[in-house]
């Protein structure tokens, strides 16, 4: 990245990581004269995205640069899609970070990602973080991770040596990351997670709404993105609007296929029975719900190896 601290901010909210060599990818502020300068030794062949104003256009047409690779300003939602159109598609390789989001809140997000750590637990070393800032998930894995402020602190430091030592081992074979009061910030997210990459197999986040900033960085960082939503119109419309097409729905209380133009990849049913048996003793949830979180955990189990 070469340019100023409004584009390093919105680097770091996208979730990219600054590197000084080896990098896939140059990002080159066209407006600043030192960046412009840098940019001049970079390997010819690295692809790079540009911002430029009104004062460098007649610079771009004259050299015919790709109007896909010139974003008008430094913020993260104008560079944003030029990046992800400009980095190679890595080839499939397993599943190493799954994102759990939704639509609306209370949906199940948290109640998801508990039961799918408890159960993927058994099989894979697995790090569950939660970004709500809620301690939600901490409280359904009976475990009190350190407040994410403790994180914060580490700021770009935080290595898998530190993440080791403020992550809260809640059973065999699962580390939960993120206590309350706050949630953490974009950049302090990711490096959570990179650094959980280096010590576990897979990497359970539960995340904020699908329409939050911080979904959208720690989304970039995930090799699959589930979204809870429930079988109403309201969730539908608002599916079809923010969450990302190839991402796996997962319909709340429901049996239904369909909600709305998507096809549901799973349902969870309703299943209060099981929910309060499992409220009673801060464990697992059993019953027809918990039958489908274990289908659920199988497909992620294979996916991750
Ligand atoms: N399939 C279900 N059957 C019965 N109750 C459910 C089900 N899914 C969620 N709930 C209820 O909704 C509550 C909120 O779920 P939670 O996971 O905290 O939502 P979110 O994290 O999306 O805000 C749960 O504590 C539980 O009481
Ligand atoms: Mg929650």
């Amino acid at each position: 990245m070469l340019g100023g601290g409004e584009l390093r901010e919105s680097a770091l909210a996208l979730g990219l990581e600054l590197v000084d060599a080896g990098a896939e990818l140059a990002i080159v502020d066209l407006r600043d004269a030192a960046a412009l300068r840098a940019a001049a030794s970079l390997p010819a062949t690295l692809p790079r995205v540009v911002v430029a104003g009104e004062a460098e256009r007649p610079l771009l047409d004259a050299l015919a640069v790709e109007p896909s690779r010139v974003a008008s300003a430094c913020d993260a939602r104008a560079i944003g899609p030029l990046v992800a159109a400009a980095t190679p598609a890595r080839p499939r390789s397993a599943t190493r970070v799954v994102i759990v989001s939704a639509v609306r809140g209370g949906v199940g997000r948290t109640l998801l990602v508990a039961n799918l750590a408890r159960r993927l637990a058994q099989r894979l070393s697995v790090t569950a973080i939660d970004l709500s800032g809620t301690g939600a998930l901490a409280w359904w894995l009976a475990c009190e991770p350190r407040p994410w402020s403790e994180l914060e602190a580490l700021g770009d430091e935080l290595s898998p040596d530190h993440l080791a030592l403020l992550a809260t081992q809640a059973l065999p074979g699962l580390r939960v990351v993120g206590g309350p009061p706050s949630a953490p910030t974009p950049p302090i997210a990711i490096a959570a997670i990179r650094a959980a990459l280096v010590l576990d197999d897979l990497v359970l986040l539960d995340a904020p709404l699908a329409t939050d900033a911080l979904f959208a960085a720690a989304a970039r960082a995930a090799d699959r993105v589930l979204v809870l939503a429930y079988e109403d119109a309201l969730s539908a419309a608002t599916l079809a609007a923010v969450a990302p097409p190839d991402g796996w729905l997962i319909l709340s209380q429901s049996r239904a296929v369909r909600l709305g133009e998507r096809e549901v990849f799973r349902a969870l049913p309703r299943d209060e029975a099981a929910v309060s048996a499992a409220l009673a003793r801060r464990d697992r949830v059993g019953g027809g719900l918990g039958r489908a979180y274990d289908d659920l955990a199988e497909i992620l189990a294979l996916d991750a190896s």
